[in-house]
């Protein structure tokens, strides 16, 4: 490679039961964007924490421009121009100060052994640093004040202001918009131009051809290969990356659609969902399209019982149910894989196992009694039938990948017995294999006759799962389609507000 660079050399790394990375070598040149990809629990986030710090690699070296370099703790790593920028953006932030002391952090905490600190400056230069990155943001706001678009803009220019030379972003636009994408990628040409190189970790596939020049494949902690962007297509890095060749991203399924089991009428509630009129059918795939900030989570929260509902009703069965809160909505007969897993989605201090278990613990318990074995065995079943990687169930949810935990969220509800399933975004952060298998999950669930309430921005998914589609415009339904007569085209336009003109 170039001599200008930056090398990993054969990195390892061991949790207890794991061999997270296994002899692993990764370089980037200055001035790339390379892409970071492979499965959920590949070792993308470890790789990426060993050089920023955050892990020691229990093998391997560190070079720099062919120097070789130590690093023991994220002070080294700042040292060696390498600055993070995680997925759980809110804990890299301190939301009570402002933009401009955020940005300005490190310089702060290393002036504060100094005698004075000059705020005017602080001030100016946060400001220049986000004018260059062509930002629009106020630096005097308080952090807490953004949104997480804007918060992830902040840390990017910290780093840029730290005179980043390697920037990783791991899933930066997993939580984001279309047009904040669009914004991210800007910003990653503009620091490619001043010669930073930028490591992306990404599970769209798609952002990656569009914006990396080669692109490295790890899978289950080794290195497959890196590869020119250009010499490859989506289908020829997936195989890659799963070491297989993925049949079909939408498996069919054939059911026979029965009749209505689920109604919402007139709905309004908190979160500005506004005369929401939708139903679903037994065996039903029924999309929420719409941007984000459409109102999609809104809804299913609402309809979960997890916000208040001013007015409207809800018919499951031909019982009107008007759950308080999520435990008498699961009661009612729904279950919810709601977007934000971390927060709520699992506990992810405890087991595998106890998150897996919980929404249906009663079936294990004879009165006071706990089956311990059939507690063992169901956690088993969720971690077979949803493809969790993991040692073993007893395993804290807060050690397994991003992409894993997602799979705990939604595989203790696969294995409820609701009537109605409400999904929201559940395979973001996903790899595109486990997309597959949740998909075909889901369409295990709509052969046994039960509704499905599927809420996602991608388009493709409303296209390749649903059978009938809602589009979501400023809390209320802007269209219902017929899933098999729509395009992406119709979706945007009622997803953006148009085609109610007459
Ligand atoms: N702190 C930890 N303790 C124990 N095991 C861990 C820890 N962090 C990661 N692992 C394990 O190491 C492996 C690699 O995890 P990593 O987070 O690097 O995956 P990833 O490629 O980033 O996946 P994703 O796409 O889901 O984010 C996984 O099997 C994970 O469970
Ligand atoms: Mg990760």
């Amino acid at each position: 490679m170039d001599s200008k660079g930056l090398e990993m050399k054969g990195i390892s790394m061991v949790f207890p039961g794991v061999k997270a990375l296994d002899g692993v070598d990764f370089s980037v040149k200055k001035g790339e964007v390379h892409a970071l990809i492979g499965a959920n629990g590949a070792g993308k986030s470890t790789l990426m924490k060993v050089l920023s710090g955050v892990y020691q690699n229990t093998a391997g070296e560190i070079f720099i421009d062919e120097q070789k370099i130590e690093i023991h703790n994220p002070m080294d790593a700042k040292k060696n121009g390498i600055v993070i920028v995680y997925q759980e953006v809110d804990t890299a932030l301190i939301p009570h100060l402002s933009v401009a002391e955020n940005i300005m952090m490190d310089y702060l905490i290393g002036e504060l052994k100094g005698i004075f600190i000059d705020w005017k400056m602080i001030q100016r230069e946060a400001s220049e640093t986000m004018k260059k990155l062509g930002l629009d943001i106020d630096v005097n706001k308080l952090v807490s004040e953004l949104t997480l678009s804007e918060k992830q803009m902040v840390l990017i220019g910290r780093a840029v202001f730290h005179k980043a030379d390697y920037l990783i972003l791991d899933e930066p636009t997993a939580p984001l918009s279309v047009e904040e994408t669009d914004r991210l990628f800007e910003i990653v040409e503009t620091v490619k131009n001043r010669g930073v190189s930028v490591i992306f970790i990404s599970h769209r596939l798609d952002e990656i051809f569009k914006i990396c020049e080669r692109i490295t494949v790890l899978r289950d902690g080794q290195l497959v290969g890196n590869y020119l962007t250009a010499n490859e297509t989506i289908d020829t890095i997936v195989e890659k990356m799963l070491g297989r060749k993925l049949e079909s991203t939408f498996p069919k399924h054939e059911v026979e659609i029965g009749g209505k089991i689920f109604e919402v009428r007139n709905l309004n509630g908190e979160g500005g969902v506004n005369d929401v009129n939708i139903h679903i059918n037994a065996g039903e795939i029924v999309g929420i399209s719409g941007l984000v900030g459409a109102g999609k989570t809104e809804l299913v929260k609402l309809l979960f019982g997890a916000t208040r509902r001013h007015s409207g009703e809800v018919v499951l069965n031909g019982k009107s149910v008007a759950p308080k809160n999520p435990a008498a909505a699961v009661k009612d007969g729904l279950a919810l894989v709601p977007e934000e897993r971390r927060r709520e989605g699992v506990i992810v201090q405890e087991s595998i196992e106890t998150n897996s278990t919980l929404p249906t613990l009663k079936k294990y318990c004879n009165g006071p009694f706990m089956n311990a074995g059939m507690l063992r065995e169901s956690a088993l079943k969720t971690i077979r039938t949803v493809g969790i990687k993991a040692p073993s169930e007893k395993q804290l949810v807060s050690k397994l990948s991003g992409g894993n935990q997602q799979k705990v969220a939604l595989g203790k509800w696969i294995i409820s017995d609701a009537e109605v399933f409400l999904f929201d975004e559940p395979t973001k952060g996903v790899d595109v294999g486990s997309k597959a298998e949740i998909y075909k999950l889901i369409g295990g669930l709509v052969e046994k006759k039960k509704g499905v309430l599927y809420a996602t921005c991608e388009f493709s998914e409303i296209l390749g799962l649903t059978d009938r589609v809602y589009v979501m415009y400023n809390g209320t339904i802007a269209a219902e389609l017929v899933t098999k007569n729509t395009n992406e085209e119709e979706l945007l336009l009622y997803s953006t507000g148009g085609g109610r003109d007459e």
